[in-house]
């Protein structure tokens, strides 16, 4: 198997729906996916091909820090999706590490994800309450997390963090 990880193109846009129907349980990821790039919001959106074959999903979005006027750049990671028969071989993981890549060299300075406290801290993520910053949904502290990009750039930085209104619909 071939494996590449690469930015989406146009041409892309139902393989990327697909992929993200397949692996969440509902069609609500997907349908957000296009919300968010039909909303004109700024994004990275990566996906993996396994023999020229779109099997895996990523995409970031800006995220906002309440009340912080200090001009910090954040991303949120949501959602990520990998075709079920191509889960747990590392896909995944590939499509964490080239996405926070990507928002690193677009000067972003952190990353904040809601997921599984098991598997982001293999890439870095820590808990945001380290930081006194918090998620808007009423979730376990472990399960949101946040990278910083930059070192120290979160230093004396607290907070709600709040992504685009189109995760309303989730
Ligand atoms: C989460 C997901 C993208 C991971 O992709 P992947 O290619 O399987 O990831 P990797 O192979 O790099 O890593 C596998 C690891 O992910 C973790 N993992 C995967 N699915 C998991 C789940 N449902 N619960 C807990 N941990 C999970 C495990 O730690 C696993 O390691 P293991 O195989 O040693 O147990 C994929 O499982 C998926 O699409 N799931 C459905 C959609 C989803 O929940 N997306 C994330 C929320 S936005």
């Amino acid at each position: 198997m071939t494996m590449a990880i690469r930015k989406e193109q146009d041409s892309d846009k139902e393989s990327i729906w697909k992929v993200n129907a397949e692996a969440f349980e509902t069609e609500a990821e997907a349908n957000l996916v296009n919300a968010l790039r039909d909303s004109g919001t700024p994004f990275i959106s990566l996906l993996a091909e396994a023999d020229e074959e779109i099997v895996g999903h990523i995409l970031f979005t800006p995220v906002e820090l309440t009340g912080d006027n200090s001009g910090l750049t954040l991303m949120g990671l949501a959602p990520m999706a990998v075709r079920p028969g191509f889960q747990r071989k590392g896909i995944g993981s590939q499509l964490v590490r080239a996405g926070v890549e990507n928002c690193s060299i677009q000067g972003y300075d952190a990353i904040v994800v809601l997921g599984h406290p098991e598997y982001y801290p293999k890439f870095g993520f820590v808990p945001s309450v380290k930081y006194g910053i918090k998620s808007e949904y009423d979730v376990p502290d472990e399960v949101f997390m946040v990278l910083e990009l930059k070192e120290n750039v979160l230093k004396g930085k607290s907070g709600i963090i709040r992504f685009h209104a189109a995760f309303g619909d989730l």
